[in-house]
């Protein structure tokens, strides 16, 4: 009999648009492998701003990514980043780190530097033996796995978004970090061609989980 397939979904959207919510889900019903990219530029800025370095300032960024050690953990189905050995911790929903993120994360040499790294987590994935990798993030669709056998663009109200992080506790700037991340040369934040959009502003997170689900699962051949 011929090996599953290992199957690979891309979630894109803007800040709380439903990405992580969904993704999570998604990860434990099929058994993929959860990443959330976001927390990966949030962990390397945090790591930046640590060691004083500021994103104008261009050669130290370099200097600064080209000796990140980056490693993975994973935690239960998700993978972390691991940075010379560590996985940050809360500081990367720090109010810092959210002003600061899209700045780090407009810049190319940055970008370049997780392409890779989060490509190669496909393979992690099956080396675990999951079914397939669920990634969330801005550029999945149109950058990272442009062929992935499912592409989702969610999107909302900018008003319910804010809604969300408040109900989270969190001070985010959500508008100005869509701003900037839709607004960047290097793979800015958009809905890929092909990729199916869906509006999540009055849907439940049920709702969208089981439009996924059932596109999902017609796939693997078990509707
Ligand atoms: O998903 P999040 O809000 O935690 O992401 C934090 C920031 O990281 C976001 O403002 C833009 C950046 N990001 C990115 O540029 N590309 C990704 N694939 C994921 C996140």
């Amino acid at each position: 009999m011929a090996p599953s397939p290992f199957i690979i979904v891309a979630i894109d959207g803007g800040a709380a648009s439903g990405k992580s919510s969904s993704s999570r889900t998604l990860s434990e019903r099929f058994n993929f492998l959860h990443v959330d990219t976001g927390s990966f530029y949030r962990a390397i800025t945090a790591e930046l701003l640590r060691l004083g370095v500021k994103p104008d300032d261009l050669p130290a960024v370099r200097r600064a990514v080209g000796a990140l050690r980056l490693g993975t953990h994973l935690r239960g189905r998700s993978a972390e980043m691991e940075i010379g050995g560590r996985v940050a911790g809360d500081e990367i929903r720090s109010r810092e780190v959210n002003d600061q993120v899209s700045h780090f994360a407009a810049i190319p040499e940055l970008r370049a530097a997780l392409l890779s790294y989060q490509r190669g987590l496909a393979d992690v994935g099956r080396a675990h033996g999951f079914r397939g990798l669920v990634m969330e993030g801005r550029d999945i669709g149109s950058v990272i796995f442009p062929d992935a056998d499912f592409r989702f663009f969610l999107h909302a109200d900018p008003v319910e978004r804010e809604r969300r992080r408040a109900g989270q506790g969190q001070h985010d700037q959500i508008r100005e970090r869509d701003r900037l991340d839709s607004s960047r040369k290097a793979s800015p934040l958009t809905c890929p061609t092909g990729a199916t959009s869906i509006d999540t502003t009055d849907v439940s997170l049920d709702q969208v989980v089981e439009q996924m689900s059932a596109m999902i699962t017609a796939r693997l051949g078990q509707a």
